[in-house]
């Protein structure tokens, strides 16, 4: 489909989508504890999106998908759907948000930890955070895609972790998952250059073993081949004339 400049005007339209979406993960962080079940979570965040922020879940009902947020739960990579599962003490969750507003789209996920994590669980959030943060240090004018999936896939590796390779981030603006598709492993000075006005998100998925993973039968959720931990962390990007601008910060980050 092409790749999608964004003007001005619709750069200001990400920030806002951006930061809504940054808000419903900071809004919902503190509900993050054992006991609550993903159902809960999901409808708190539904009921934000939609009645505080009057925006749009991008999730609900795209390509069927039955829920407004997505939660990944300890070996689940990705796309976990929200349900009746009570966090327990240990586990390791990811809320991945996507608003709607006024056309444009924010794309966000963090990592919670449910109580005290174990040794793991804290180990493979914060290489995938680290990760995230390797690949948005590169993202500039000039560089290339290859670029971040390089400085991704080496920090990870160098951790002892994998990088799942089946699911990308994606260009992002009008429309949720436009191109370019980016890699979260790859080669330096490999790919699409990278020009002001562009916005996509980096979402590494990094496994604490292998790198396979497995689709479940409700045709959604994703998990690990060999049951280990995963975990994932996504901002939404807009590359400028002097680097990138992260649009999805926290408003802790954001200060
Ligand atoms: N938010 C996910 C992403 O980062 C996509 C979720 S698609 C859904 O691209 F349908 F599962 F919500
Ligand atoms: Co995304
Ligand atoms: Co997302």
């Amino acid at each position: 489909m092409g790749i999608t400049l964004k003007t001005p005007a619709e750069q200001d339209a990400m920030r806002l989508a951006g930061r809504l979406t940054a808000d419903v993960l900071d809004m919902i962080g503190p509900y993050v504890q054992p006991g609550v079940t993903t159902d809960e979570l999901d409808r708190i965040c539904h009921d934000y999106i939609v009645n505080v922020q009057q925006a749009i879940p991008a999730p609900l009902n795209y390509r069927g998908f039955p829920k407004s947020i997505c939660t990944s739960v300890n070996h689940v990579v990705c796309h976990g759907i929200p349900g009746d599962r009570r966090l327990r003490q240990g586990d390791i969750v990811n809320v991945d948000v996507t608003v709607i507003k006024d056309g444009f789209h924010g794309d966000s996920s963090r990592m919670f930890h449910v109580g005290k994590p174990g040794i793991q669980g804290e180990r493979v959030c914060k290489v995938s955070l680290e990760a995230l943060w390797r690949g948005i240090g590169v993202a500039r004018p000039g560089s290339r895609l290859g670029d971040i999936g390089h400085a991704i896939q080496t920090h990870v590796e160098a951790a002892g972790f994998s990088v799942v390779r089946e699911y990308c981030g994606h260009g992002i603006g009008r429309v949720f998952h436009e191109d370019p598709q980016v890699l979260h492993y790859g080669r330096p000075g490999e790919g699409l250059e990278l020009v002001p006005g562009m916005t996509f998100t980096i979402e590494p998925m990094v496994n604490a073993g292998k790198r396979q993973v497995r689709l479940l039968a409700d045709g959604w959720t994703v998990v690990t081949s060999d049951h280990s931990l995963s975990a994932q962390w996504e901002h939404t990007i807009l590359i400028t004339p002097s680097g990138n601008e992260v649009l999805t910060l926290g408003a802790a980050e954001r200060a």
